[in-house]
């Protein structure tokens, strides 16, 4: 058996409509870019979406709408977009520490990277679980800071009832290990209108649609960038949306089995908990286990064929670019980078697939 560590649910018909949207001869940002983005807000609540190609590129955009330059904090433990978005802006990234049961930002370290020159903090909801956004919105409110949210990893997960990605700006990403995918792509969003129109013009070369006098007018506004999603991937988004309920809910089925079967293994693993008044998408699966043992088990069930794999080992501030912003001590990511292990999960992955990863970390345990 062999065991992916991700895999994308891209079915039939799903193929069958990019090849027609293909055929239609509109193979650029056009009608499905409007569907898709209006069912995203629609689903999530929120009052503007723009489709785009990335992620990262959404954080661009986000961060670019604060219209100033300043510290923007972010947590160490994140791939490495969020840092790059920061720099690419010529913004400086302040490292805030992580909670090691939720592994999202910690609030204490998070206030104690504010100074006079925080304009914003970007707030990663990791592997599938919002952060603690009741106490950040009041903190970031106190001291009028922006909030980004890079949501990347959690797509359908809620706390209280709201969503990620509606409580400041929103970054999704749709690559294929993401919970949806449209092959590469991304989704910012807003509730504010000055953003919104910002960001349109932005992800299209700063053209104001606007200024157009003519049909031949394309009157830029701003130096934009060509950030689009054409219009086939956004087919293939809108449809992949209509069935993250599905997927998420499978994928829930898929931790609870993990979390059953490895706590009859040993006590020495912990599992990722999910707090009360939040859902958890589980982008990512990932348990906790003694340093010593981490790489030996990665291999371990590397060498059975399971791809297992680590999210996030080396942290940011351990990069060589990125060492000089390392100034508050990060205990917390540090130990995290040494423990964690992420175990397959996708919506397609059996219960025969889940028993066979549960007995081979059950063979090494017993070794
Ligand atoms: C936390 C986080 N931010 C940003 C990204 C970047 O997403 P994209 O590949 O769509 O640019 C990722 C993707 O791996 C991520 O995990």
């Amino acid at each position: 058996m062999k065991i992916p560590l991700c895999k994308p649910s891209i079915d039939k018909k799903e193929v069958l409509l990019m090849s027609k949207t293909l055929k239609s001869n509109w193979l650029t940002h056009g009608p499905y870019n409007k569907k898709f983005e209006k069912e995203f807000c629609k689903m999530f609540n929120i009052r503007y979406s723009i489709s785009m190609n990335s992620c990262t590129s959404a954080l661009e955009c986000a961060i670019k709408s604060l219209g100033q330059k300043g510290e923007i904090i972010i947590p160490s433990f994140t791939w490495v977009s969020t840092a790059n978005a920061v720099l690419n802006c010529g913004s400086t990234p302040i490292f805030a520490d992580v909670d090691l049961e939720t592994r999202n930002i910690n609030l204490k370290s998070f206030s104690k990277c504010i100074t006079k020159k925080t304009i914003a903090v970007i707030v990663v909801h990791y592997a599938g679980l919002p952060c603690d956004m009741k106490e950040i919105v009041k903190l970031c409110k106190q001291k009028n800071i922006k909030i980004i949210e890079d949501s990347a990893e959690t797509l359908g997960a809620k706390l209280k009832g709201k969503y990620t990605g509606s409580f400041g700006i929103g970054c999704f990403s749709f690559f294929p290990t993401k919970n949806i995918t449209t092959t590469e792509g991304g989704m910012l969003t807003t509730n504010d209108k000055n953003v919104y129109e910002y960001v349109q013009k932005l992800i299209a070369h700063g053209i104001d649609k606007n200024k157009k006098k003519k049909f031949w007018h394309r009157v830029a506004v701003l130096p934009g960038h060509n950030f689009r999603m054409p219009n086939h991937l956004a087919a293939l988004g809108h449809s992949q949306l209509k069935k993250l309920t599905k997927f998420n809910y499978k994928r829930n089925k898929i931790a609870k089995l993990y979390t059953l079967g490895i706590s009859k293994i040993s006590n020495r693993i912990f599992t990722p908990k999910i707090p009360k008044g939040y859902t958890h998408s589980f982008q990512m699966y990932t348990i906790r286990v003694d340093k010593k043992i981490r790489n030996k088990l990665v291999s371990y069930l590397n060498k059975s064929n399971i791809e297992a794999s680590v999210h996030f080992d080396p942290p940011l501030h351990k990069m060589s670019y990125l060492k000089k912003f390392y100034k508050k001590r990060l205990p917390i990511t540090e130990k995290l980078c040494n423990e964690l292990i992420t175990l397959p999960i996708y919506p397609e992955m059996g219960r025969n697939e889940v028993n066979y990863v549960l007995n081979k970390i059950k063979t090494f345990y017993k070794n």
